[in-house]
């Protein structure tokens, strides 16, 4: 039976104190939201004295979301626990975390007070926090630096006076992974009454070591972890929680499991990092932008062949729909010709043999390849006959006019027409098209980018249809950008199998 980790998302209170990372209340109620969805036990909504903003988040958040518990943070100071206490008067399930430093940096630079008076201040903490939630957890500060026996003691004595789970946290990211497991295995094996409570880590990254020393002290006994999405935090940053929900998910013999929808990490992902507006660095683990893409040709292929080959994890189990081959110069031919399948072009061993000739020629010049250098050098993009053909799109827009479009297709040497309205030019020539092509297609995705920066420029618009469960992709550029959507789409319709 596998053994549960309780996941602890402090990515709207640590990740929210990154500068430029700060959240209305309405955008910490959508991530909020978005965390329970995804299935995390318990979030840390705010630190309720810090501001009135916090202290409002932390209220607001508590009537949202009712499957959490709601955790607010506290120094080891009575009016903050008052606070806390008051802005979590909604919430179902609610818990105060309440601490204080316990290494010697903290306790003679930071709180100037002895060990004994830093010890007495913790318990009497947590003993207030107990008067108004049942749910106490207490953090010891840099306990990363912390002597292990004076930790020891203060971790027994905020047990004896009442808390629920212990963290120990390494705040500066200093700990070596080894020596973070035996931090934790020590006050397992010293404390007195540890067993009744649950050991909590809280890792930092400042030396990138934060999801290793995470692991270590779950290796070691610790069942809560404190993560946020996109490891995002103070400086360099927090555990981040796709990492260690996927270490666990990937490493069947340790055992365990959380209650994550590992389905819905992407989205939550880009959710954070929107609202936000803190990129995604490419090559994070789990959800980088190039985290399940291919470049070399070796790769690709083996990908191709099998994607085990070269991924532990299938990106669809982290909500992205598929693994990426970006053609480069160091592409091979399975690589181009897996493209050109999904743009939906076959082509026989010579054919492919010439263009992927002119491939290599043009990825010379060209560092990335795209779709429509793709098309060009299949030189289909401009030639062929087409099964369906744009032959009239008329449209009416404009401010205070209601968007009505017609569109004249040429379906098999016959023209049909239909006419539409909807909620722009493009949605009204979308919906005539798909009256007339009398088949259940879903827009997926729909992109219009210039070529260059004029008035005058090219538009070039990409789309993706789903039909039956496949995916087509359609492109088409025009100075008319109306006309370049229209065009894109019945691409897209033409492949249909
Ligand atoms: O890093 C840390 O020590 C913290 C505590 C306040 C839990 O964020
Ligand atoms: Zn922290």
């Amino acid at each position: 039976m596998e053994e549960k980790i309780i996941i602890f998302d402090t990515t709207l209170r640590d990740g929210e104190q990154v500068p430029g990372c700060q959240l209305n209340t309405i955008e910490k109620i959508e991530v909020a939201q978005a965390l329970e969805t995804l299935g995390v036990d318990v979030i840390e909504a705010g630190f309720p004295i810090s501001s009135p903003g916090d202290f409002a988040s932390v209220v607001e958040i508590s009537k949202a979301v009712s499957e959490p518990v709601i955790c607010a943070l506290t120094r080891a100071v009575k009016q903050d626990i008052e606070v806390a206490a008051d802005a979590l008067k909604f919430a179902k399930r609610k818990r105060i975390h309440t601490g204080i430093g316990t290494s010697p940096y903290h306790i003679e630079h930071k709180i100037r007070a002895t060990p004994e008076e830093v010890l007495r201040r913790a318990v009497d903490a947590v003993k207030y926090a107990k008067k108004f939630v049942d749910d106490v957890e207490f953090y010891a500060e840099d306990a990363g630096r912390s002597d292990n026996v004076y930790l020891a003691r203060v971790i027994e004595a905020v047990i004896k006076a009442g808390a629920t789970v212990v963290n120990i946290p390494d705040t500066t990211g200093y700990c070596l992974p080894e020596q973070y497991g035996e931090k934790i295995r020590y006050l397992r094996e010293n404390v007195k009454g540890i067993e009744k409570v649950i050991i909590s880590t809280h890792c930092h990254n400042d030396l990138g070591m934060a999801t290793a020393n995470t692991m270590m002290g779950i290796i070691n006994g610790a069942r809560q972890v404190e993560v946020t999405l996109n490891g995002i935090g103070e400086r360099a940053g927090n555990t981040s929680l796709e990492e260690i929900v996927m270490i666990l998910k990937s490493h069947k013999s340790l055992n365990l499991t959380t209650n994550i929808n590992s389905k819905l990490i992407y989205n939550s992902s880009r959710l954070v990092s929107t609202l936000m507006n803190m990129p995604v660095q490419p090559n994070k683990a789990i959800v980088g932008r190039n985290a399940f893409a291919h470049s070399s040709g070796i790769h690709q292929d083996g990908v191709l062949k099998n994607r085990e080959n070269y991924e532990i994890i299938d990106p669809v189990d982290v909500g992205i729909k598929e693994s990426s081959i970006i053609l480069t110069a160091r592409s091979g031919r399975a690589a181009l010709n897996h493209r050109l399948e999904i743009l939906g072009f076959q082509y026989k061993k010579d054919e492919l043999d010439e263009i992927y000739h002119k491939f290599l020629q043009l990825a010379d010049k060209k560092k990335n390849i795209d779709d429509d250098d793709i098309r060009i050098l299949t030189g289909q993009v401009f030639t062929g006959e087409k099964p369906l053909k744009l032959e009239l799109l008329q449209v009416t827009c404009g401010k205070s006019t209601f968007p009505v479009a017609t569109v004249g297709l040429r379906i098999n040497g016959e023209v049909h027409t239909s006419t539409a309205s909807g909620n722009g030019p493009i949605d009204a020539s979308f919906t005539a098209v798909k009256q007339l092509i009398k088949k259940t297609i879903v827009l997926e995705e729909f992109l219009i980018q210039a070529i260059t920066k004029g008035s005058d420029d090219l538009g070039k618009v990409h789309v993706q249809v789903e039909y039956e469960g496949r995916i087509y992709y359609g492109f088409s550029a025009n100075t008319d950008i109306v006309t370049a959507s229209v065009e894109a789409l019945i691409d897209a319709i033409s492949k249909l199998k």
